[in-house]
């Protein structure tokens, strides 16, 4: 072969070995970075952070701007979990989740022939008490620096004012198309002219505004003793629902010491119980041994490592973790060192292990995360949700905000499964004053005690899959925190016994090679995604540059950044520090 092909062909293979080169670059600043999934409230945090505010500041502007713009999401009618970063050294999880009504009872779901009744004969009864406004506020009083109404301005603003609506946040208003046909008071906010917005138009909510001017003024209170607690309550007792003043009086927030563990070197710090941050750590420290890097980026061999760690950890997760109020928080025991060794020697066996049962047996996706640093480099990641697209898709009398459906996380029976085919023990049914499971997991990871990464996703379960595989991404295949999150995914979770994988995730011969091992693969997420797990992200570099990314799959999400840097390129593959 002529000297000039020999040249071509291998530097055609160079580029092949490149190939997440073609993945837009982060967004790289100096003096802060806000992502989350919409320009809008991304833009209003980088707006708080020019002011002089703090990351919490301008994470609370976002959380209220969120439930604004991204309303089928971003919330104040849900709950969720905001990891802490400080620069005084203090490192906390604001656990908001919602819970579970004190009338609630499992009887309530089942007709007499102890069927599960359709969703609209059960109404309010998957709604849990929100913690998002409880939340937002309590984080702002202890490590903000502005006032709830200069970081409630845009917000009120936004909703006041309205803003112009795009295609994309059509798209998201038509995936619960008939469900909010179906509510004339939810109908009437959505569609204002009697028919869909069309994208350039702007789209204004009054009700919303007057809300959150009332949680402005008078604060966490109207909220959970006030004129917003009665209207839900009295809302749900008109449509099937049981819940109480008494339910919203008592709803507290903890602050909670976060799990942590180690992965090649790096200090990887996410959110206990009842969220799901344990088993991200059970997954990686699962991995460890094994030469992921050097075995390749979605090798039938690192797939099966992956696929296997996952399987027993959602195993694990399904079974052990719950409520830390009912449930003893599990999660020393599921990391320790000589049970995962034990476990590891099962992962040696390259075989797909069929689904092992304890004992005999007893969908829509939307949430939404976001990533906020400021120039000291405090960062502030929170994950909430509403549940399913707009949640129960429920607005209480003239309150104008989304009530979650979050008691859907919960089992109703033991090993039967959920919304998200999450087959789970008795740990997780539902019961009085309990806080269902959730798979959130806003995560950190930090190299020798500084920020390397801030990272979550929505996706239910495969949240914790995603996050796990973009800390691989970054960590053993160098790629930057954009391709680490935009690149192709595959999810494992015990049951259904099947690898779902996203588009190109696999070449024809790697999928073989797993059907070799034992492994069933699927596109089509639960038979209905595609793709799957948007990622909020960001990574700080060396010299202090910070890179920020919102992940492809959504495309109204924007990272923005305070004093952006201009990279031409790419720094594909520039990460080399890192190994
Ligand atoms: O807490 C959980 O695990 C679920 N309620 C999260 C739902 C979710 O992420 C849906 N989103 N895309």
């Amino acid at each position: 072969m002529a000297a000039w092909r020999i040249g071509f062909a291998s530097m055609l293979l160079a580029y092949a070995g490149l190939a997440p080169a073609v993945f837009s670059p982060p967004v790289t600043a100096r003096e802060g970075m806000v992502v989350s999934d919409h320009y809008l409230a991304s833009r209003v945090g980088a707006s708080i952070l020019k002011q002089g505010g703090n990351a919490m500041d301008a994470a609370v502007a976002v959380g209220y701007a969120l439930a604004v713009v991204h309303p089928c999401c971003g919330n104040i009618g849900g709950g969720g979990f905001m990891l802490v970063h400080w620069h005084t050294g203090e490192e906390l999880v604001l656990d908001f989740r919602e819970t579970a009504p004190s009338q609630i009872k499992k009887t309530l779901f089942f007709d007499q022939a102890h069927h599960l009744k359709p969703d609209a004969e059960l109404g309010y009864l998957y709604v849990g008490v929100p913690g998002t406004v409880m939340g937002l506020n309590t984080a702002l009083s202890r490590f903000g620096t502005m006032t709830l109404a200069q970081v409630m301005a845009p917000a009120i603003e936004l909703a006041e004012q309205g803003f112009v609506l795009n295609r994309y946040d059509l798209k998201n208003f038509l995936k619960a198309e008939q469900e909010i046909l179906a509510q004339p008071n939810v109908s009437q906010i959505m569609r204002p002219q009697g028919r869909w917005p069309r994208p350039g138009e702007r789209w204004i909510q009054p009700a919303l505004a007057t809300t959150l001017k009332k949680i402005r003024d008078q604060g966490t209170a109207v909220f959970y003793q006030g004129e917003i607690a009665a209207a839900i309550v009295a809302a749900s007792a008109q449509d099937h629902g049981v819940l109480s003043l008494d339910d919203f009086a008592h709803y507290q927030v903890y602050w909670r010491q976060p799990v942590r563990c180690q992965y090649r070197g790096y200090q990887v710090v996410s959110a206990p119980p009842p969220s799901s941050g344990t088993i991200v750590c059970e997954i990686l420290r699962l991995l460890e041994p094994f030469p992921v890097a050097r075995l390749g980026f979605h090798a039938a061999l690192t797939t099966h490592y992956n696929a296997a760690a996952m399987k027993q950890a959602f195993y694990d997760r399904n079974h052990y973790l719950g409520d830390p109020a009912f449930v003893k928080d599990a999660s020393d025991w599921l990391l320790s060192d000589k049970r995962l060794a034990k476990l590891q020697r099962r992962l040696q066996v390259q075989r797909n292990r069929p689904v092992w049962h304890h004992k005999p047996a007893n969908t829509s996706l939307h949430t939404t995360h976001y990533v906020v640093m400021d120039k000291d480099k405090n960062v502030v990641s929170t994950t909430y949700t509403v549940n399913s697209y707009f949640g129960s898709v429920r607005i209480a009398g003239e309150t104008g905000f989304f009530l979650n459906n979050d008691l859907k996380d919960f089992a109703l029976e033991a090993d039967q499964p959920n919304l998200f085919f999450l087959v789970q023990s008795t740990n997780n049914v539902i019961e009085p004053n309990k806080r269902p499971l959730s798979s959130m997991s806003p995560s950190l990871v930090l190299k020798d005690g500084q920020v390397l990464m801030a990272l979550g996703a929505a996706g239910g379960p495969t949240i914790i899959t995603s996050l796990v595989e973009a800390l691989e991404n970054v960590i053993d295949f160098g790629m930057d925190i954009r391709a680490a999150s935009d690149s192709a995914r595959y999810h494992m979770q015990w049951e259904p016994d099947v690898i779902y994988m996203e588009p190109y995730a696999f070449s024809p011969d790697t999928i073989s090679l797993l059907q070799r091992m034992g492994y069933r693969l699927q596109e089509n997420l639960f038979d209905r995604y595609l793709y799957w797990g948007q990622m909020a992200s960001l990574l700080v570099e060396p010299n202090g540059v910070i890179d920020g990314a919102s992940d492809n799959r959504h495309p109204n999400g924007r990272a923005v950044g305070v004093l952006t840097v201009n990279r031409i390129k790419s720094k594909q593959h520039a990460l080399a520090w890192l190994q």
